[in-house]
C-alpha cells in the first residue's frame, strides 16, 4: 500500500463512520470498465459501484447531460413541475407497463414507497410476503422486508407485517396468503442473496396467485433493471408483470436516483400529501435517466448482454470443470455469482493483487455484474485474471 493510500485511509478511520467493510483502495479516476488508484494503478472493475456504473464509469451522454442540466436547474421543488419529470416516467413506462411512476433518491426509499402504496391499497390488509435470503435495503422497513437475519440483528423492534417464506417455493407462498396479505415482495434474482435466480414458473405462478388472492405482486429490480440481464428488466424473461417496479442502481447511469412503476390501476393509492421527498425526480436525475435510457437504446446495449452473457458464463462454467472449489455458477445476462466451497473473500482480494475488481456475497458466492459497455476484450482479460485466481488458490490448498 502507497503513502498517499495510507493518508486517505488515516483520515477516513478519523472522520468517516466505519459502517462498510472496505478494501485499502482510494479510487480518484474512472472510465468505462477501468478504475484508477490515487497511487495512479489501473484496475478493470467486473463490479463497478455495485452495479451503479453499469454503463461503464462515466459514460459520455450521462456527462455531457449532466454538465448541461448543471448549467440550467439542478433540483426545482416537488411542488412545481418541471419538462424533464415526465419524459423521464414516460421513458420507464415504455420500457416496462403502462402507468406512473414515483421517483426517489435510492432503491430502498423506492421498497419504502412500495410498502406504504401496497398497505394504503390493502386497506387494512398490510401483510408482504416477503423471501428469504432477499435484500430490500438498510431503512427500517426494507430492512424488516429483507430476509436475511444478519442484518436485522440489534436493531429490533423491526417494523410488522412481513411473512418471510422460502425463495422459489410457489407452494409455501401460496399457505403463507391470509386475509390479512396485501402484496407480495420478490427479487427476480437476489443479489446479495447470493445470485438466485427465480425460476420463470415462480414468477408466473407469483402473478397467478396475487391475481386470484387480489395481491399486488411487487417485483424489486434495483439490481437487475435497465438491462442488467439482457432484457429492460428481469421479470420479461418470464412476462410475469408486476404491479408495482421498483428499480435504481443503473438507472440514472450512475446518478443516484430511484424509481417506482405502479400499474395504471393504482395512480390514485398515493394521492397528494401522503407520500414525497424532497430530491426525488430533480431536472439532474431526470436528464441522467434519459441519457441512459438513450445509451442502452441506441448503443444496443441489451443485444450487447445477449451477445456476450453465454460467453461469459461458458467461460464460468469450462472454469468450475478445472477448479473445484467451484460448487455452481448462477445467474443470467451480465449478472453471474460463482459459489465456492469455501470463503470468496481471499479470492476478491488475489483479484485486487492483480488489478481485477469483483465482489462477494453471502462469505462464498463470487459476484460480477459487468458494465454492459464492457469491451469483449476486457471481459476475456477479466476472466483470465479470475482464472488465474482462482487455480491459485486451488493449488496453495493442495
Ligand atoms: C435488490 C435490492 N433492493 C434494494 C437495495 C437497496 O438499494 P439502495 O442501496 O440504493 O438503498 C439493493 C441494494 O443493493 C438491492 O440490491
Amino acid at each position: 500500500m502507497g503513502q498517499a493510500t495510507e493518508d486517505v485511509i488515516k483520515q477516513y478511520d478519523a472522520y468517516v463512520m466505519n459502517t462498510y467493510v472496505r478494501s485499502p483502495l482510494v479510487i480518484t479516476k474512472a472510465k468505462g470498465s477501468r478504475v484508477w488508484d490515487v497511487e495512479g494503478r489501473e484496475y478493470l472493475d467486473l463490479f463497478p459501484g455495485w452495479g451503479v456504473s453499469g454503463l461503464g464509469y462515466n459514460h459520455p451522454w450521462v456527462m455531457a447531460a449532466l454538465r448541461g442540466q448543471a448549467g440550467r436547474v439542478v433540483h426545482v421543488s416537488n411542488n412545481y413541475y418541471h419538462p424533464l419529470q415526465w419524459r423521464a416516467a414516460k421513458r420507464l413506462v415504455e420500457a416496462s407497463f403502462d402507468g406512473t411512476v414515483f421517483f426517489s433518491n435510492s432503491g430502498a426509499e423506492a421498497v419504502e414507497t412500495a410498502i406504504k402504496l401496497a398497505r394504503r391499497w390493502g386497506e387494512g390488509r398490510h401483510e408482504i410476503i416477503v423471501m428469504e435470503q432477499s435484500f430490500h435495503g438498510r431503512t427500517m422497513a426494507a430492512l424488516s422486508a429483507t430476509g436475511q437475519s444478519k442484518h436485522q440483528e440489534g436493531f429490533e423492534p423491526l417494523l410488522p407485517g412481513f411473512v418471510r417464506v422460502p425463495f422459489n417455493d410457489l407452494a409455501a407462498v401460496q399457505a403463507a396468503v391470509t386475509p390479512r396479505t396485501c402484496a407480495v415482495l420478490v427479487e427476480p434474482i437476489q443479489g446479495e442473496g447470493g445470485v438466485r435466480v427465480a425460476d420463470d414458473g415462480f414468477l408466473t405462478g407469483l402473478r397467478r396467485l396475487c391475481d386470484e388472492r387480489r395481491l399486488l405482486l411487487i417485483l424489486d429490480e434495483i439490481q437487475t433493471g435497465m438491462g442488467r440481464t439482457g432484457t429492460w428488466f428481469a421479470y420479461q424473461h418470464s412476462g410475469a408483470e408486476p404491479d408495482l417496479l421498483l428499480t435504481a442502481k443503473m438507472l440514472g447511469g450512475g446518478f443516484p436516483i430511484g424509481a417506482v412503476v405502479a400499474k395504471r390501476a393504482l395512480a390514485g393509492v398515493l394521492g397528494p400529501g401522503t407520500h414525497a421527498t424532497t430530491y426525488g425526480g430533480s431536472p439532474l436525475g431526470c436528464a441522467c435517466i434519459l441519457a441512459a435510457f438513450e445509451a442502452v437504446e441506441k448503443q444496443r446495449l441489451l443485444e450487447r448482454v445477449n451477445a456476450l452473457s453465454p460467453v461469459l458464463f461458458a467461460r464460468l462454467r469450462a472454469l468450475k470443470e478445472r477448479v473445484p472449489a467451484i460448487r455452481e455458477v448462477r445467474g443470467r445476462g451480465f449478472m453471474a455469482g460463482v459459489e465456492l466451497g469455501a470463503s470468496g473473500r481471499p479470492i476478491v482480494e488475489a483479484c485486487r493483487a492483480k488489478r481485477l475488481l469483483i465482489n462477494c456475497t453471502q462469505e462464498t458466492v463470487l459476484r460480477l455484474l459487468p458494465a454492459l459497455t464492457i469491451t469483449r476484450a476486457q471481459l476475456d482479460r477479466g476472466l483470465a485474471m479470475l482464472e488465474e485466481a482462482l487455480v491459485e488458490a486451488a493449488a496453495q490448498a493442495t
